[in-house]
């Protein structure tokens, strides 16, 4: 089962599922935030929607829904 870290608390992922899948699972509904402050989280789960960005690794605006979790990674919502 992959350990990793999202907003500097350690999260345990089930293998093979999308990082998406991954933080819902965790309870985290809110991956980003829009510019007029409303909380947002993955809704197509296949990489059309944009709602799903996060920094993964310290790189911006990657789509949760469309990377697999693995060990270690690093995430900010
Ligand atoms: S959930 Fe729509 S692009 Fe990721």
């Amino acid at each position: 089962m992959p350990e990793i870290r999202v907003d500097g608390m350690l999260v345990n992922a089930a293998e093979g599922v999308s990082l998406a899948v991954a933080l819902l699972s965790a309870g985290r509904t809110r991956f980003r935030t829009s510019l007029s402050g409303e909380p947002r989280a993955a809704v197509c789960g296949m990489g059309v929607c944009m709602e799903c960005r996060v920094t993964i690794d310290g790189q911006p605006h990657r789509l949760a829904c469309q990377v697999q979790v693995r060990e270690g990674i690093e995430v900010r919502t």
